[in-house]
């Protein structure tokens, strides 16, 4: 399986003319780079023209928040119909930074399902803000898969991709262990089994799990070999021309 790469440039660069520049500089990094798949999430504002001037396969656009209604009195908001309809594959749902400014998981919950019913892969973020002594974080953990999930239709559930980032490594100095994302990866695919007891027939459930929060080029390799996810989710790392090609081509 491709290694998946998510690209999370928040509110950067400051130019149209720079997120060309970035994005040029990841498309050539990502084509080189068989056994990775990228995804660039750009500022909305940025998504329709870089999205129009790509006319490759290899790399996937996500929207990094939006709004569950197709439309209605909401300034300021963007709907995950229209980050659809600019050519997006995927969107970020509940990132940290979002939840932080009132995303509840109810709202995460009507998005993921809202993504799904538009064909878009929902790329739900997770993640405790700090850790006590008692393993207290897995329960919290627990609360915010249940609420994913639930109205996930069994036939769906692996289309939704999991981005584990615990919200006191997004922004640090340095990742998280890669063997407590290790224990983490087995902790989510248990806890989403758990949602589906009841049902009948459930299929193998294979989520694919990203880990994302202070991943660059020295530590995506340890993270991939180690972490036991399927890929990782980088801010400040993907927003430098440099830093970009190097951590696409580490992953190759
Ligand atoms: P970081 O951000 O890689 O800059 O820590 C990760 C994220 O917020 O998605």
């Amino acid at each position: 399986m491709k290694t998946v790469l998510v690209c999370n440039w928040k509110m950067n660069p400051g130019t149209l003319k720079e997120a060309k520049e970035l994005f040029d500089a990841t498309r050539k990094a990502a084509e080189k780079a068989k056994n990775v798949s990228v995804v660039v999430a750009p500022p909305s504002i940025f998504i329709s023209e870089l999205r129009a001037r790509y006319k490759g396969k290899k790399i996937m656009f996500a929207g990094q928040s939006a709004r569950a209604e197709d439309g209605g009195s909401y300034t300021g908001d963007i709907s995950i119909l229209q980050v659809k309809k600019s050519g997006c594959d995927a969107v970020l749902i509940g990132h940290a930074e979002r939840r932080a400014q009132g995303e509840t998981d109810d709202n995460v919950q009507k998005k993921v399902i809202a993504a799904l019913n538009h064909g878009l892969s929902p790329i739900v973020c997770i993640g405790e803000s700090m850790r006590g002594n008692h393993g207290e974080h897995f329960d919290f953990i627990r609360g915010q898969i249940r609420a994913a999930f639930s109205g996930v239709p069994v036939g769906k559930i692996n289309k939704v991709i999991v981005a584990y980032e615990p919200v006191w490594a997004i922004g640090a100095p340095e990742p998280m262990a890669p063997r407590d994302m290790h224990e983490m990866s087995i902790f989510i695919r248990k806890a989403i089994t758990e949602c589906y007891e009841m049902e009948m027939k459930v299929p193998r459930i294979a989520p694919v799990i990203l880990y994302g929060g202070a991943i660059d080029v020295a530590t995506a390799g340890v993270m991939m070999r180690e972490g036991e996810v399927a890929g990782l989710l980088v801010g400040r790392a993907s927003q430098k021309k440099e830093t970009v090609s190097a951590l696409i081509a580490a992953l190759s």
